[in-house]
This record gives C-alpha cells, sequence and structure tokens, in this order.
C-alpha cells in the first residue's frame, strides 16, 4: 500500500490537502485509528450512511436501530460503514416551513458525500422533505447511491375509529372546528394520531416520495411500505447496506438510475396513486439536477392516460402499511406495465420489468385495483393554465369534488397568511358557499416560502353549516394527506409579480379542469392598470441562508430548487 495516492478508495479517497498527500494519508490514517479502528478496517472500501435522525424528527426515532442494520449488512459484505449526519427536516418542527430548508439539506448532502472519504454512500430520510434532498444532492455528487426511507407509522385507534397521521388529523379538526367535538376529545385525538416511529401513515408526500424512489428504482422492490416499527424493515436496512457495498466501482450513479424515463414511470406511479402534489414540485427539482426538464404539459397527458389505481387516504380509505401488505409498489406497477418504461435500470441491477415479473401473484384487490377496474379513468393530478396561472398550476383532482370542476364565481381574495388569519373566521366576512377564496403572497418568493397553506380552511360560519369544499386558489403547497377543490403552486406567484397578486376580492375566475385552465375575468386593460400600481412583495433578506434563498428560489414549476443547483452532476472528488 503507498501513502502518496490523492484518488483511490476508501480512507485514502479525496485526501485534505496539506500540500504533501503521503502526509495527509498518514495523518488520517491515524485520526481514524483514534476511533478504535483496525489497520484491517481501515483497508476496507467505505460505505458512508447519510442520516438525518434528529430529536426534531419524531418520523426518525427509530434511525439508530436502522443504522445498525445497515452496518451490518456493509460488514457481511466486507466493508466499512461509517455513518454521518445530515440536516434533519422534522416537517412540523420548523418554520416558516420545511421546504425552506429542502435545498439546504441537498446541499450537505452533496457536500458532505464528495468532501468526505466513501466509496458508495446509503440515504437514510424519511419525513417530507428529507428524501428529496437526499435524491437531490446525491445526483449532484455523482456517487453511487442507494436510498433507504424509515417506512410509514402503524396506525393507531380511537373509539371505532382507525386513526393515522395526518389525514385523520385534518378530519378530526374539521369537525372540532365546526363543533361536532368537543375540546376534551380533540385532545384525546392528538395523543392517538401519531403512535410509533416512522412517516405519516397516509398517502401524503413522504409516502409518495418513498413510493415514487421505489419507482425509479432507487432502492429495492418493496422497500417504500414496510412498516417502520416492523422486523423486515431492519432486513431491509440490512439488504440497503450489502448493496451499497456492491454498488461501488459501478456505474450506477444516481444519475444513471434517475432517467428521463425513470421520472416519467415516477409521474405515472404518483399519478396511478393519486399521490402528493408535493411531489410534482420534488420531482420537478430531481429532474433539474439531472439537467432534465419536468414539463406539467406531459404531466397532463400522463394524466389523461393513467388510472386512479390505490384506495389510500387522504383521497381513499386505506393507509400507507396496507398497501405494503396488498402488494406494494410492485402490484402497482405490474397493473401499469404498459405504461411503463420497463427497461428503466435500477439500483439491484435488474429493470422495472423484470420487478414486475418477479412481483407476487396474489394482490389485496380492496386497496390496489386492477387497470381493467380502476378508482378513476384518469390521473390524480391535473395541471391548469391560463391567464391567471401564466406558468401553471396544480389540482389534485383525486381529492377534489368533481361537482366544483367546471365553475365561475366570485372571489373573495386575502393578501397574506396573516390577512387570512385574521378575517377568515370573521362573522362579518362577506362570503358564501359559492364563492371561491383565495390566497396571495404564499408562494416560493414571498416571505412565507411556500408553506403548505392552500388548504384554506373552510371559514367557520360556513363550516358551520356543513360546508366542507370550496373552490380555494393560491401560489401556496398543500400537505399530501390534505383534501379538497384547491388550486395551488399558481405560477409566477404573487411575491414574483405574478397575475395572482392582481386579483381582488369581488373579481371573477372560471376553473375548468376539462379544459385545464383557470382563468380571472378580468378584461387586460384593467389588470395592467392594476399592475401599474402595483408593488409585489418578493421577500428580502440582508445575510444568511434567507439571503441566497431569496435571490435564488426557483418557481413552483422548476422544482423550487435554487438556479445555481440546477444541471448536470458533477464527478467526486476520488474519481
Ligand atoms: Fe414526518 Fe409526516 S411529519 S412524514
Amino acid at each position: 500500500m503507498t501513502n502518496d495516492t490523492t484518488k483511490g478508495q476508501g480512507i485514502a479517497r479525496g485526501l485534505t490537502n496539506y500540500g504533501d498527500p503521503a502526509f495527509s494519508r498518514y495523518l488520517r490514517r491515524s485520526f481514524a485509528s483514534s476511533m478504535g479502528y483496525s489497520r484491517e478496517m481501515l483497508d476496507r472500501p467505505i460505505v458512508g450512511i447519510a442520516h438525518a435522525a434528529s430529536g426534531f424528527n419524531n418520523c426518525h426515532r427509530h434511525f439508530p436501530e436502522m443504522i445498525e442494520a445497515v452496518k451490518r449488512g456493509v460488514l457481511a459484505s466486507g466493508g466499512l460503514p461509517v455513518e454521518f449526519p445530515t440536516i434533519s427536516l422534522g416537517e412540523v418542527f420548523l418554520t416558516p416551513t420545511s421546504l425552506k430548508f429542502r435545498n439546504l439539506m441537498s446541499m450537505d448532502v452533496e457536500e458532505m458525500v464528495r468532501a468526505q472519504p466513501m466509496d458508495s454512500v446509503v440515504l437514510l430520510g424519511g419525513c417530507d422533505k428529507t428524501v428529496p434532498a437526499q435524491l437531490m444532492g446525491a445526483i449532484s455528487a455523482g456517487l453511487p447511491a442507494i436510498q433507504l426511507v424509515a417506512g410509514p407509522m402503524s396506525t393507531g385507534r380511537h373509539k371505532e375509529h382507525r386513526l393515522g397521521a395526518c389525514t385523520d388529523c385534518r378530519r378530526f379538526w374539521q369537525q372540532f372546528r365546526a363543533g361536532e367535538i368537543d375540546q376534551q376529545e380533540i385532545d384525546t385525538v392528538e395523543r392517538k394520531l401519531a403512535s410509533t416511529a416512522g412517516t405519516c401513515a397516509v398517502m401524503g408526500t413522504a409516502s409518495t416520495m418513498a413510493s415514487l424512489t421505489e419507482a425509479m428504482g432507487m432502492m429495492p422492490a418493496m422497500g417504500a411500505g414496510i412498516p417502520a416499527v416492523s422486523a423486515d424493515r431492519l432486513r431491509m436496512a440490512e439488504d440497503t447496506g450489502r448493496i451499497a457495498m456492491g454498488l461501488i466501482g459501478s456505474d450506477l450513479t444516481p444519475a444513471r438510475i434517475m432517467t428521463e424515463q425513470a421520472i416519467e414511470n415516477a409521474v405515472t406511479v404518483l399519478l396511478a396513486l393519486g399521490g402528493s402534489t408535493n411531489a410534482v414540485l420534488h420531482l420537478a427539482a430531481i429532474a433539474g439536477r439531472a439537467g432534465l426538464p419536468l414539463d406539467l404539459r406531459r404531466l397532463n397527458e400522463l394524466s389523461d392516460r393513467t388510472p386512479v389505481l390505490v384506495d389510500l387516504k387522504p383521497t381513499g380509505d386505506y393507509y400507507m402499511e396496507d398497501l405494503h401488505y396488498a402488494g406494494g409498489i410492485p402490484a402497482v406497477m405490474r397493473e401499469l406495465r404498459d405504461l411503463l418504461h420497463l427497461d428503466a435500470r435500477t439500483i439491484t441491477g435488474e429493470t422495472i420489468g423484470d420487478r414486475i415479473e418477479a412481483a407476487e401473484d396474489w394482490v389485496d384487490r380492496r386497496v390496489i385495483r386492477p387497470a381493467s377496474d380502476p378508482i378513476r379513468e384518469t390521473g390524480g393530478l391535473v395541471a391548469l393554465y391560463g391567464n391567471l396561472a401564466p406558468n401553471g398550476a396544480i389540482l389534485k383532482r383525486s381529492a377534489a369534488d368533481p361537482k366544483l370542476f367546471e365553475k365561475e364565481a366570485r372571489v373573495i381574495v386575502f393578501s397574506s397568511l396573516e390577512d387570512l388569519s385574521q378575517r377568515i373566521d370573521d362573522p362579518d366576512l362577506d362570503v358564501t358557499a359559492d364563492d371561491m377564496l383565495v390566497l396571495q403572497n404564499a408562494g416560493p418568493t414571498s416571505g412565507a416560502a411556500m408553506p403548505e397553506a392552500g388548504y384554506l380552511p373552510i371559514p367557520k360560519k360556513l363550516a358551520r353549516q356543513g360546508i366542507k369544499d370550496m373552490v380555494r386558489i393560491s401560489d401556496a403547497r398543500m400537505s399530501g394527506t390534505a383534501y379538497g377543490t384547491i388550486v395551488l403552486h399558481v405560477s409566477p406567484d404573487a411575491a414574483s409579480g405574478g397575475p395572482i397578486g392582481l386579483l381582488r376580492s369581488g373579481d371573477r375566475v372560471r376553473l375548468s379542469v376539462k379544459d385545464r385552465s383557470i382563468e380571472v375575468l378580468v378584461g387586460a386593460e384593467e389588470l395592467a392598470a392594476r399592475r401599474e400600481g402595483h408593488t409585489p412583495q418578493r421577500a428580502t433578506a440582508e445575510r444568511g441562508y434567507a439571503k441566497l434563498y431569496a435571490e435564488e428560489i426557483l418557481q413552483a414549476e422548476r422544482g423550487c430548487d435554487f438556479g445555481f443547483l440546477v444541471g448536470t452532476p458533477v464527478q467526486t472528488a476520488g474519481d
């Protein structure tokens, strides 16, 4: 073994620069020895384990056990596993919203994978933004990588109800707001909603992104849905460690797995799942890192031919653990086989077509419907365009009320989240069930940084009359666990000068899902005049990450990535 390499494998990879490579290697081995490693261990190839465990992330509380299992797999295959923490994004613990920090986490993952000596990497995440951040960072880092996820929470019980975060959180909250249940009962429900480690139990953003990661081939078959608390989850972790060892020296970098075909497969699966609208943003960002576009008009084409097959909350009856036991993503993909790129490669070496062939025959048809008898004939999401959203908007039609799909109505406009919270429950608010609600200045360039606020509450006085849904329009996002006739991601957003910022209460808007359109019925001259006197409220910041965010954030159709992060992956230091 020589002492002068600047490249090579394992601990010798990407040396710290002291101007003397031999000294650098000697010093690194010496310091690594202080951790108690034997010489034999330090000569092994290294599998990094980039994990997002944190006391501020309930979904990841079982990660220590999972990390041990990954290490077993690596050690059994002759490698040295080395875990390292990255930023963690616990969905409900971050202000103003976790999306603001997804790109920061992706930069952390990218730079630490590139800067530290490892030959392949296991990405261990789960909560909503963590998996997209890890995939984005791994594409840019260019090192062979495999994704392992937390797995879903198991469901709890309240009286006769099965409970899963967080669709049932919203259902009970809505009942509380409508006066149907009292404070004591909502307090009881609060304690029971999230009862195990793991990610939200429904087809929210975390479950959707786990499913799409499997569909793109970045994890083994059945990897998305194993419950967090199952022993199978630990076996999957062990297996992941083994596979990560097999990736060392291969050409299976993330950009070679997450190709245009793989991303299109993911979009098709997303549509069939009735998955989270957030996934559209994340897939656009992932595609952007690989130098690929995610065209919303193409999403509409795929949506027109893709049936909704999976009956999970928030749109259906079941939970993520049920999808797993019903046959999982391979069973869903088998139903979609005529719509998929079957020759797309996966991290385990087989193609998507091979995985479909190997899928178990038995499928629980209550949860995964056959393509011949779908839940809906067309996909769960649709992109809308028009003078209100020149660059597009998203509607989750599978979670919406079809009676509201073709509608022209008066709008009630809230200029910000603060305005919304101050006025929405005002008994004197001039609003009827026939109106549309509009929220401005909650998009990516606003100070709110695109929170999941698109699920505007039904005004209390209407909720108490039994109104459950209204058309709601915003430049914000919506939690994957929410439902309703909700137009999201309107682009350009209000704070960057988009037309949604010119709307005024009393204007009329026409929504047509059939025509994929969203139009404000105000003359061009009047809109131009309003623009003259209008100053968009784009957020600014003096320093730090907030400044970087304010200056670099892209619009929704570009995945809200930073402009300077988009593009072709670079090679790692050791290559
Ligand atoms: Fe982590 Fe829902 S809060 S996945």
